[in-house]
């Protein structure tokens, strides 16, 4: 098996590079921008092609949800197009894909955890070109799974742990939003996922219940009550407060309850999510053993 890891750079990416050490029989390939960028179809079609690849993980994807609102284009042609040619590259050679997509695919109105059946609805440019990069794998010929999170963060890159910490450590007060709800997830939760489904066996097919699942840590939270929780396992002697939404204006609106149902993954492919909490314990410790 030859895997190639799109984006390998990022935070899903690092950790599945991290992770990969482990899979003796597994071949992996790790490529981020400017070495092979996704939206070029001619260098990825020819990449895939020379080098026997055989599954992709696609971690490559225009994540700055804000930014989204102003770089249309960007996020269209790294979440749209760019996945639209890995489904088309991995056609030609019968390969699998792993592709990663949002909670931001919901409107957030529902008040009970979203299943991969629920209807979707995007607020904003980034869930609405990640629908469209989720699209294009559901309706590619290819055994393709897409799997939605939320709230990623890792050791590696830049999220909201990392940002607590930091403005954590220089301010005396905190205002973080209380009224938007969901799960946080561990990249490498995510990532080992990953790998367990792929290469745990590889002559099954792995969409053969449905292409679409939700992968997140176990729990709900608040981003305030997650910054609280930052802050104690960090040892950061910093008052959160809570806020409203209204509050924070952002340029992008985000679902206000975006807690996924894992039922199907968990059952499917026999999984054990850990807790929210748990996963971040872990990660607190790693951040503190890298600085
Ligand atoms: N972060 C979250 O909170 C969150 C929540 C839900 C779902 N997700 C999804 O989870 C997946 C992994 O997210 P992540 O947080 O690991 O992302 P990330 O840290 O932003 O990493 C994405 C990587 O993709 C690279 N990339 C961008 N455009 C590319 C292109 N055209 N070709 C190849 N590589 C390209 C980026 O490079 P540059 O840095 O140079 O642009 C970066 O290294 C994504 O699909 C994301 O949409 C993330």
């Amino acid at each position: 098996m030859r895997v190639l890891i799109t984006g390998s750079n990022g935070q899903l990416g690092s950790e599945i590079r991290e992770l990969s050490r482990s899979y003796n029989m597994v071949n992996f390939i790790f490529k981020d921008l400017p070495d092979l960028d996704i939206c070029n179809f001619d260098e990825l079609q020819n990449f895939i092609i020379k080098n026997n690849i055989t599954a992709v993980i696609n971690c490559a994807a225009y994540t700055a949800v804000d930014k989204a609102e102003e770089d249309e284009q960007i996020a269209k042609k790294v979440n749209s197009e760019g996945v639209s040619n890995i489904v088309k590259a991995l056609q030609k050679v019968n390969g699998k894909l792993i592709h990663i997509s949002t909670d931001y695919v919901f409107d957030g109105d529902q008040a009970i955890p979203y299943k991969e059946s629920d209807p979707v609805n995007p607020t904003g440019v980034y869930g609405e070109t990640k629908r469209a990069g989720e699209l294009a794998v559901i309706n590619g010929n290819i055994d393709a799974l897409v799997i939605r999170t939320s709230w990623l963060y890792s050791s590696y890159g830049n999220n909201f742990v990392k940002t607590m910490l930091r403005l954590g450590r220089e301010k005396e007060t905190l205002d973080v939003i209380s009224d938007q709800s969901g799960t946080p997830t561990y990249a490498k939760d995510l990532a080992k996922t990953c790998l367990k489904i792929l290469c745990g066996d590889s002559s099954e097919n792995i969409s053969k219940n449905g292409k679409l699942y939700h992968y997140s840590n176990e729990g709900v939270t608040s981003w305030y009550d997650f910054a609280k929780e930052i802050m104690k396992l960090g040892e950061v002697h910093c008052k959160v407060h809570p806020i409203e939404t209204k509050d924070y204006p952002t340029l992008a609106k985000r679902p206000q309850y975006s807690v996924l149902d894992k039922s199907k993954i968990k059952t499917d492919f026999k999984l054990e999510i850990p807790y929210w909490k748990d996963s971040l314990k872990d990660c607190m410790i790693k951040i503190k053993t890298n600085s």
